[in-house]
């Protein structure tokens, strides 16, 4: 697929060709731009090492991770903009319809774009947006996508290009000095989550989720409830990302990809950042078939089980990302039973999610679960 594109402003004009890179050489090209922003903490080689690596992982294989730029007309070796889109499964359900039809529940295609990057000596001449406009024409029409994510560092800047953002929460527990002893009052038994054990929670995980969906009492008849599904490729790849960060940084990573709670089928999957200093969780699974004063302590004791992984390797703090009420009923027990310091805010600046529906049309759209773990 390649598209040509003509640029006309106060600089003069710009003649450019969209395009897939799917030769190995035009995704180097992209990889040393996307380097010149994304990839300060590694060296140009290291980041084309990175991602070597990481095009290697499942969610990456047979189209799942796809590149696309610009390059110039007169100069194809000069790309000048790129971004790339990643495969999501998506999980959506319409509101019922007037009558009670039955509810739907669907497994839909989606997509998270990242890495959008224009060269510093083109910035500003529309690159990006007609860039993102012909990536959404792709995911509109080949790439059957029902919606498409990103997660924004540049305020607003995607508005204008058809994603509307999504509120984002914050909670942080700070890991304190020294760990609170845990004896008194009784927490339910945990163990920690291994690699091999990411599959079969994720399909538990994907399954609660579709009868969750069925359930949801959606606010109104015309709105959409949706998101991205915690699927084992899904995990694996932002494990894969941040085991290999780790390495290049510390030389080491984690082995615990979370903790589980199976007495109340409940687990959290973390992020351990050792770079910066931050454990992140990825996805909470939160406990079915308890009352709500249990189900309180065995979040409370998997949030813990973060905090202390946090502390045993340095880190300084705990963040969750959107979390709901059961998460937030946990964290006041942590606060006010152990004395662990607990902040919420809401995101302003970085990371923001942003959503797009098919050919831009406007829904009213639930996102939820809207948590880490779907992050590009
Ligand atoms: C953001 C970026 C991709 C824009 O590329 P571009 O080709 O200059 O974009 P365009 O010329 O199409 O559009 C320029 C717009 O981007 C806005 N913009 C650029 N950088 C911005 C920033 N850091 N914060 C907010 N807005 C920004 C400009 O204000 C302008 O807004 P307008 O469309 O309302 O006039 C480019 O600045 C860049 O590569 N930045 C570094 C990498 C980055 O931060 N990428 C985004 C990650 S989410």
């Amino acid at each position: 697929m390649t598209q040509p594109i003509t640029i006309e402003d106060a600089r003069g004009a710009l003649n450019a060709v969209f395009s897939e890179a799917t030769a190995h050489q035009d995704r180097i090209r992209c990889a040393q731009l996307a380097a010149t922003a994304f990839g300060k903490s590694l060296s140009p080689e290291g980041y084309l090492d990175r991602e070597a690596y990481l095009a290697e992982q499942p969610l990456a294989r047979g189209g799942g991770w796809r590149w696309w730029y610009l390059a110039l007309a007169d100069d194809p070796e000069q790309v000048v903009a790129m971004c790339k889109t990643m495969h999501r499964d998506l999980l959506v359900r319409d509101g019922p319809a007037a009558g009670g039809e039955e509810v739907v529940v669907r497994q839909e295609q989606g997509y998270c774009i990242c890495s959008v990057v224009t060269a510093s000596s083109h910035r500003g001449r529309g690159l990006a947006s007609v860039m993102l406009k012909a990536v959404a024409e792709w995911l509109d029409g080949p790439g059957n996508a029902t919606a498409s994510i990103l997660y924004s560092d540049v305020g607003d800047f995607y508005v204008s290009k058809g994603w509307d953002m999504l509120d984002s929460f914050e909670s942080t527990l700070t890991v304190p000095a020294s760990l609170p002893s845990t004896e008194q009052p009784p927490f339910p038994e945990t163990h920690p989550i291994t690699a091999a054990d990411i599959p079969r929670l994720c399909e538990r995980d994907v399954e609660s989720l579709k009868e969750d969906f069925q359930k949801y009492g959606l606010p109104k008849e015309d709105a959409v409830l949706a998101t991205i599904l915690p699927t084992t490729d899904m995990i694996t790849w932002l494990q894969a990302r941040i085991a290999y960060m780790n390495r290049q940084s510390d030389g080491t990573t984690p082995d615990a990809k979370g903790s589980v709670c199976e007495s109340a089928d409940a687990w959290l999957f973390w992020f351990p950042d050792l770079r910066h200093g931050k454990l992140t969780i990825q996805r909470a699974k939160l406990p079915r078939g308890r009352d709500e004063a249990a189900s309180t302590r065995a979040l409370a004791r998997l949030l813990l089980d973060a905090v202390e992984e946090a502390a045993r390797w340095g880190m300084s703090e705990v963040d969750i990302w959107n979390p709901g009420p059961e998460l937030h009923g946990a964290m006041r027990l942590l606060s006010s039973e152990l004395g662990i310091k607990v902040t919420n805010q809401k995101r302003e600046k970085e990371h923001i999610p942003c959503l797009r529906w098919r050919g831009g049309e406007k829904k009213s759209v639930v996102f939820s679960p809207n948590e880490f773990y779907p992050w590009s």
